[in-house]
């Protein structure tokens, strides 16, 4: 094996420390690092058949963020190996971890092992909070070294199957986006040019165009100033919801190819 590549889409990061946590098991010398969130627009890599790729991406409504399936298709496997992981909230992953295997295979992947993950809510803190945790970073790396025996040992892959349905559900636009506090704010502009759907402008960053934010959370997490944030009496009510529906503990779930 030649080294390690990392394509994911991590708006507040837990998704990279997933995606670091099993790399790090693994043991390979790291040969690039995208942060699709930060860049969908990048050149990416080219891979050969020895090449390993760790593929992680968020759950966004029980599917893939929209930037993250444009990039992903983009890539060619060539025979290349890939690790393809999902991190959700802890509510559910619904079809997204069999929607970025559908993606991978099409590229021309051999998948290695598969995994969903849990981070904490990116909109609503109070589910999942401060995961992943101990316990998870151990599933985590645990994941990892099964992976790298498995491509140690080198037969060929079979598929591996894993929960979800085809057609995959259709995703809800989240009617929930973050505020800007025009008194915090100092056009700093460092949330226009880190949203990875281009809805904040850079002439007025105050204001967000709802209808291209994909509420990813992004900006808040970007902002020096505390600027940002979810606010409002829906986003109130709404949580108040969810955190009661979702918030029984959820534990990682991974397969290995046989
Ligand atoms: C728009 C949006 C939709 C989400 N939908 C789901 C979901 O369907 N199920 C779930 O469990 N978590 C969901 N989450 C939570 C994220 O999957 C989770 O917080 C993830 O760890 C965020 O990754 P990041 O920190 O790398 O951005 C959603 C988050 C956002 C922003």
């Amino acid at each position: 094996m030649k080294g390690l590549t990392y394509i994911y889409f991590s708006a507040t990061t837990t998704t990279a420390q997933c995606a670091k946590a099993v790399g790090k098991a693994m043991g390979l010398p790291v040969n690039r690092e995208i942060n699709i969130a930060d860049n969908h627009a990048t050149e990416l890599p080219f891979f050969e058949p020895d090449d390993v790729a760790i593929i992680a991406s968020p759950v966004y409504s029980g599917r893939l963020p929209e930037p993250a399936v444009n990039t992903i298709k983009r890539l060619r496997g060539k025979g290349a190996y890939a690790i393809a992981m999902v991190v959700y909230g802890n509510r559910d992953y619904d079809d997204a971890l069999l929607e970025l295997m559908d993606l991978l295979k099409k590229s021309g992947f051999n998948i290695v092992g598969a995994g969903a993950f849990i981070g904490q809510h990116s909109i609503f803190p109070k589910v999942g909070t401060h995961r992943p945790d101990k316990s998870d970073l151990s599933a985590l790396s645990e994941f990892g070294q099964a992976c790298r025996e498995r491509l140690d040992a080198g037969y060929p892959f079979k598929e591996i199957e894993v929960k979800g349905n085809f057609p995959y559900k259709n995703p809800i636009d989240v009617p929930l986006h973050p505020k800007c506090n025009s008194q915090k704010c100092k056009r700093c502009n460092a949330c226009a040019d880190k949203c990875p759907a281009g809805a904040i402008d850079r002439d007025n960053p105050i204001m967000t165009d709802n209808s291209k934010c994909i509420s990813c959370g992004r900006c808040i997490y970007v902002c020096t100033y505390k600027a940002r944030d979810y606010s409002g009496v829906k986003y109130a009510l709404i949580g108040k919801v969810f955190v009661s529906a979702y918030s029984k503990r959820k534990e990682p779930e991974w397969k290995i190819a046989e």
